[in-house]
């Protein structure tokens, strides 16, 4: 029986390319569970998951808890808002109480670089990262390139374009990692205000240009402006953004081949693109939430027969 090399998610950097082809084929066969009329399997019945969401979520905290549901594991849920966080509690402390109370594994966002890292060094339970600060978002690259390959079919040598405020977002690092262990060339395109300085050392080709950028992929996946990250003004307003970074239906009609679009969500609709290039017939934003619950219960199936 294939097994992942490693215990925890913490990271696609972590990962192998056997690991991540392992996930995807474990995530076919769950796709095909959840679209079935009863779409339950027992495989998790003995496991209890704590997700511990240290920072706001929709799609990641939804699509985790659907997936443990999905494989019959016991779930509780912590959101530090409304918990003992907010009394001064150390991350260290909340979790060995929540582990006290027997929890296998752990599914954890939160705002601090490395907090899962830091977390799986010190209890025994098996770690899922759920985006660390602008680290890794481990699970959205996997959904990312997952939604990808069904579409595209094998990944070598495709081009896949990272647009929008790489600088601070988790999900572009996870998906350059991912990407390029499946064989696929990447390019990112922003305002260099909002691409790292040495963007280029991971191996990406760096465009300014976005018609120049989606000329040149065959996948273009977009990101949020993320300003609950930017403490100082990277551009001069938000309408100067969409004007120069935005993605419109008019560019797409420009371009003599088919593109994919995606979007990890959530849209700021108008700013990195208009509405109706999120709702067109090239977007794949809502197959990426639907193959999100598959990736999760593909992640959590395999690395609960890596428990203690
Ligand atoms: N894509 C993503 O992580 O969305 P949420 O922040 O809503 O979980």
């Amino acid at each position: 029986m294939k097994t992942l090399s490693t215990r925890h998610l913490l990271g696609i950097k972590y990962l192998q390319p056997e690991d991540i082809h392992l996930i995807f084929e474990t995530a076919e066969q769950f796709k095909e569970v959840i679209n079935r009329p009863i779409k339950k399997v027992p495989s998790l019945r003995d496991v209890t998951i704590a997700n511990l969401f240290f920072e706001n979520s929709t799609r990641t905290r939804i699509s985790f808890e659907l997936a443990e549901k999905r494989l019959s594991a016991d779930v509780v849920n912590f959101s530090a808002a409304s918990s003992s966080v907010k009394k001064g509690e150390t991350l260290l402390d909340t979790v060995n109480n929540i582990l006290s109370m027997k929890v296998d594994m752990v599914v954890m966002r939160h705002p601090a670089p490395g907090a899962p890292i830091f977390l799986s060094k010190k209890i025994p339970a098996n770690i899922i990262n759920a985006g660390d600060g602008t680290h890794e978002h481990p699970t959205q690259a996997l959904l990312d390139a997952f939604s990808m390959r069904e579409k595209l079919g094998d990944l070598t040598g495709k081009k896949i374009c990272i647009f929008g405020d790489v600088l601070h977002s988790r999900v572009a690092l996870s998906n350059i990692f991912c990407l390029q262990k499946l064989g696929a060339q990447v390019a990112v395109c922003g305002p260099p205000t909002l691409l790292p300085k040495y963007i280029n050392e991971l191996g990406v080709k760096v465009f300014f240009d976005v018609r120049k950028a989606l000329k040149w992929c065959d996948v273009a996946n977009v990101l949020r402006i993320q300003l609950e990250r930017q403490d100082i003004k990277y551009f001069p307003s938000i309408r100067e953004y969409s004007q120069y970074f935005g993605i419109n239906k008019q560019m797409l009609d420009e371009l003599d081949k088919e593109i994919v679009i995606m979007h990890p969500g959530p849209i700021n609709r108008g700013v990195e693109m208009t509405s109706d290039v999120a709702d067109s017939e090239h977007s794949i934003i809502l197959q990426q939430v639907e193959n999100g619950v598959a990736i999760r219960m593909a992640v959590l199936y395999l690395l609960a027969r890596k428990r203690v």
